[in-house]
Formats: structure tokens, C-alpha cells, sequence
């Protein structure tokens, strides 16, 4: 969906621009006509020369400097859309409070097209509070993000921040654009988020999951073109082209992935549903002066279990394992048991691993044929993000060796 479009490239000055000119020569690449626009923070990272000679225009910087008096309104109009890569923290504040005062604000504000913005920043500052209302201001606004990933920085520190990799952002485009992504016409069904199951009208029984790996498992699938369905625990922002049905405890989750796992051609439990809830919640608080309560558990169903049993033909069933001994054993046992296409398993007793964390380091396990084991692939310690991609690469794969359903 590139070929024939007018993309307005805005670069801001970080030290990512350079990047920006293997974005522009990807774009021109797939067909569409790159417009450049720099600021004057740019200039002092890249040459214009340089992003003009692969761009399909010269660059421009100013509003000033060309014979039409107002070239923001035709750069804005004339757009089917505009990526901003790198986008600075200060564009991110200026664009959220609507404040024009370069070209690129100007172009911005000035455009009805779709506006894909990827943030490149130190991580103090990605993480930075304003920064991250400015995020969540232009998102409710409609504005894509595509979320910057984590990794080896400007000052030699790692961390997240670094601009997402230009194949990535050309992707992001591609299918705002509406071009077919890999995973576009197909349903997926990710789960997020821990359960909480009520002890009484106040407390709960719950756990450390924060959500984070499922909300990037189902922002990778829609950024593939997906349509997604993210049953979830927690309210964290709704990734672009993802629908939510908040639930809270194990019982309403199986109740909303029941519902819509049948239909979906991938269903990725990533949540962590508890395994063990009150057997009657108490009505109204129990008091302290009352004695030390006897709380009596019970099992919760396994839902993915129950998904794995019922699977429809073509489908694939990704489930997670939390585990903290022998990884590859008990996640093989429940990629069999559960009868899973894929497991994700990671050792939470390792270092930036798994629950609360903006990290996560894996091990991919497909089922093998029947009588031969499971296939490994590990990745190593990176971004949410970067870990949803493989596993959705490993989706993309499996889908790849299934006979099609007759
Ligand atoms: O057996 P274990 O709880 O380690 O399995 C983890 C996987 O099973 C995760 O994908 C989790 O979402 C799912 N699960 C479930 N229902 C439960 C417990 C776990 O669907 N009651």
C-alpha cells in the first residue's frame, strides 16, 4: 500500500536521524514519494544533502524559504501521511499542546492524514512523566506510536529508547495505510494482565503480573494488520486497532475468552490467572475484630487448557509459562498437556525477567510432530516488544506449516 503515496518524513534532532535516512530510502524503495522535512535540530545530526538524495523531493526547514507563502497548509493537505522519525521529546510537547512553531509543528497541525510519530530519546527522558502524557495525549487523539525499543543508546547505556528499527516504522506505515500485513483478515485473541479474585467486597487474591506482555503481543499483531480482540485485567493505554473486554477475576476471563477464541484464527494467553480463588467471597469487608479469617480455596478451571481441548482445526494456541526450576521440562509438559501450538516460557528468577518488568527473556517451544520433541529458540533479554515480534514470527511460521483446513 506504499507504492503512490505522498508521505511527508519529518525528522527531529536527535542522534537517530541518520536513521531516518534508511526510512526514506525504504519508503522510496516500496514506491511511495517521500516529502523530507528537517528541523533545525536535525541539521545538526544529519546534512540535508544526504536526506534529500534519497528522499524524493529536497529537503525543507522552513516556512520561510520557498516562493509559496504557505507551505505547511500544502505540505499538510497534500499528505496521505506523516511520520515523524525521529520524533524528539520537545515535538512530542510541542505537537500534544498544539504549539506551531517550526515547519514540522506547523505541518502537523495543518494535516486531516494519519500520523505515525516514533519516539528516539535517552531513557530518562522516554520515562519521564510529561513525556509520557504527551504519549498518552496524542494517542487519545488518534496519533500512532510506534514505541521506541530498547537497546544499546546514544551514551553507551542500554535501555529503552532507541528508535524503532526502520523496517519496524516502514511496517508501522505499511499498514496504517491499510497495506496487508502478514497477519491482516485474521482474528487474534490475546489475554492480559493477573486475575484478581475477591476475598471479600475489598480484598483480593492477585499477583505481580502488570500486563505489559500481552498489551505488546496484541500491538504487534494489529501493527501486522490484525484485527484484536485483548482481554485483559489492567488499564493500560489500548494499542491502536485492539478492542478491550476488561474482566477481573479467572471465572469472567474464561468466560470472554470462550466467547471469542472459537471464531479467532490465534489466541495468545499471556495472562496469569490464578490458580486458586476463595471458594465464596464474603459479603461486605471482613472485620478485624472478627479473629483471623479461615479463607477456604478452590481451583480455577484451566482456561487455555479448555481452549486447547476445544480447538478448532487451523487455529493457533500460544500459551506462557511462568516457571522458576527446570524451564524446558515444565513448559514441554504443558505445551503437551494443554495441547499448545507454541509456549512461551520464561525463568522468573532471573534478572529483568518476566513480571513488572519492561524486559523479558524467553524460550520458544513448538510442538513437534507427534513422537518428536519439542523445537527450542531462545531470545535473549529485551523489550516487551521485541519478545511479542518473535513470538508472532513464530505464529507467522507455524501458520505457514499447517496444511489449510479442508
Ligand atoms: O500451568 P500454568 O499455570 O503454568 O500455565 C500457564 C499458562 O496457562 C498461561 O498461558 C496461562 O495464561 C494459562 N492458564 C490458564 N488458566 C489457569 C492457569 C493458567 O489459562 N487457571
Amino acid at each position: 500500500m506504499l507504492a503512490g503515496k505522498r508521505i511527508v518524513l519529518g525528522v527531529t534532532g536527535g542522534i537517530a536521524a541518520y536513521k531516518a535516512v534508511e526510512v526514506s530510502r525504504r519508503l522510496v524503495d516500496a514506491g511511495a514519494h517521500v516529502v523530507p522535512v528537517m528541523t533545525a535540530g536535525a541539521e545538526h545530526f544529519i546534512g540535508r544533502t544526504t536526506l534529500s538524495a534519497l528522499a524524493s523531493e529536497p529537503v525543507q526547514t522552513s516556512l520561510w524559504d520557498e516562493a509559496s507563502p504557505i507551505p505547511h497548509t500544502r505540505l499538510g493537505q497534500g499528505a496521505d501521511l506523516i511520520l515523524v522519525a525521529p520524533a524528539t521529546a520537545r515535538l512530542l510537547a510541542a505537537y500534544a499542546a498544539g504549539l506551531s512553531t517550526d515547519l514540522l509543528t506547523n505541518v502537523l497541525l495543518a494535516t486531516r492524514a494519519p500520523v505515525v510519530v516514533c519516539p528516539a530519546m535517552h531513557t530518562e527522558m522516554w520515562e519521564h512523566p510529561a513525556v509520557q502524557a504527551n504519549i498518552a495525549t496524542l494517542r487519545a487523539r488518534g496519533v500512532h506510536i510506534v514505541e521506541p525499543e530498547s537497546g544499546r543508546l546514544a551514551g553507551g547505556d542500554v535501555g529503552a529508547g532507541r528508535l524503532a528499527a526502520p523496517e519496524h516504522i516502514v511496517a508501522a506505515v505499511d499498514a496504517v495505510l491499510g497495506g496487508a500485513g502478514e497477519l491482516a483478515g485474521l482474528h487474534v485473541v490475546v489475554s492480559a494482565g493477573g486475575t484478581r479474585e475477591p476475598i471479600d467486597a475489598v480484598r483480593v487474591i492477585a499477583n505481580r503480573s502488570s500486563g505489559k506482555q500481552g498489551y505488546a503481543v496484541a500491538a504487534e499483531a494489529a501493527a501486522r494488520g490484525a484485527r484484536v480482540t485483548l482481554v485483559s485485567t489492567v488499564e493500560l493505554p489500548v494499542p491502536t486497532g485492539c478492542t478491550v473486554v476488561p474482566v477481573e477475576t479467572a471465572a469472567q476471563m474464561q468466560a470472554a475468552m470462550e466467547a471469542t477464541a472459537p471464531g479467532a484464527d490465534v489466541v495468545v494467553m499471556s495472562a496469569a490467572v490464578a490458580d486458586f480463588r476463595p471458594v465464596a467471597a464474603a459479603e461486605g469487608k471482613i472485620k478485624k475484630d472478627q479473629g483471623i479469617p479461615q479463607i477456604v480455596l478452590e481451583s480455577t478451571p484451566d482456561i487455555l487448557a479448555g481452549l486447547g481441548a476445544a480447538k478448532p482445526a487451523g487455529q493457533v494456541l500460544v500459551g506462557f509459562a511462568a516457571e522458576t526450576g527446570d524451564l524446558v521440562a515444565n513448559a514441554t509438559g504443558k505445551l503437551e498437556r494443554k495441547r499448545l501450538d507454541l509456549i512461551v516460557a520464561n525463568d522468573v528468577s532471573a534478572p529483568g525477567v518476566g513480571f513488572q518488568h519492561d524486559t523479558n527473556a524467553v524460550t520458544l517451544l513448538r510442538a513437534g510432530a507427534p513422537g518428536e520433541p519439542a523445537a527450542a529458540t531462545t531470545v535473549a533479554l529485551t523489550d516487551k516488544r521485541s519478545i511479542a515480534r518473535a513470538v508472532l514470527d513464530a505464529v507467522v511460521e507455524i501458520r505457514r506449516g499447517q496444511t489449510p483446513p479442508a
